[in-house]
């Protein structure tokens, strides 16, 4: 009895112990994040009015050559100062399920407050855009998305070489008709944003090596960013 009791105290004894490690853990970070996010713009290295003309020039000058049209993209960005040994030039494709639509996507860039993908699919997807921690800026290199708001009567559209800025926090409901590839700028918190696009994987897809491949990229270049001084 009285051993047991003793057993008993010491292992609240070390929730105890826990509780307190996670308390002292939440207080010193806290702050730490409160001054980030206060100083999160300083982090950015990609620039939207850039990266809007970067899309609509390479339109101009490649039309539907989808292919050739995301090779302009990556070729000024990395031959410029601000961002070439942070963008990756290895189009490693993978699938991407996320709120219920599907796709496929190639990581130019990773880090904590950015990223930088091509998104798209050959054959139209629909779904929702997820709540996110980031701005997210769509510039649409080829066909067109529609979108959706509660209380409206009438789709948003997207034409090639526009730009559709989905504000952090808020969410729409989303369709690529048929084939649709975008530039997908994301300015924030990445990191939660991960929850999102593994979701639908976990739940459903259950396709294991995209996720692994998914994980392997996104460490390996947020990573990889972060020992080269990115956050
Ligand atoms: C791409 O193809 C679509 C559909 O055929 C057409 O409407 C559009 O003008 C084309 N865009 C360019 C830049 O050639």
């Amino acid at each position: 009895m009285a051993s047991s009791a003793k057993k008993g105290a010491g292992g609240s004894g070390r929730i105890g112990g826990i509780l307190k490690f996670l308390a002292i853990l939440v207080g010193l970070l806290a702050p730490v994040f409160y001054v980030i996010e206060q100083n999160l713009e300083s982090f950015y290295i990609f620039e939207t009015d850039h990266l809007h003309d970067l899309s609509r020039r390479a339109i101009a000058a490649h039309g539907n050559d989808t292919r050739s049209v995301v090779k302009y993209i990556t070729d000024e960005l990395s031959a410029r100062v601000s961002t070439k040994s942070h963008v990756n030039l290895d189009e490693e494709w993978m699938f991407n399920n996320a709120g219920g639509a599907m796709g496929a996507m190639y990581i130019i860039h990773a880090s904590v407050t950015e990223y930088l993908i091509i998104f798209g699919t050959a054959v139209g997807t629909e779904g929702h855009t997820g709540r996110h921690t980031a701005d997210d800026f769509f510039h649409i290199l080829q066909g067109t998305q529609l979108a959706y708001v509660p209380g409206e009567y009438e789709p948003e559209v997207y034409p090639q070489g526009s730009m559709h800025h989905l504000r952090r926090g808020t969410v729409k409901q989303y369709k690529m008709p048929e084939s649709c590839f975008a530039l997908e700028y994301a300015r924030g918190w990445i990191p939660p944003m991960l929850f999102f696009g593994y979701a639908d994987g976990l739940t459903s897809t259950m396709d294991i090596p995209t996720l692994w491949r998914t994980t392997y990229v996104t460490g390996r270049e947020i990573i990889g960013n972060l020992l080269k001084g990115k956050f």
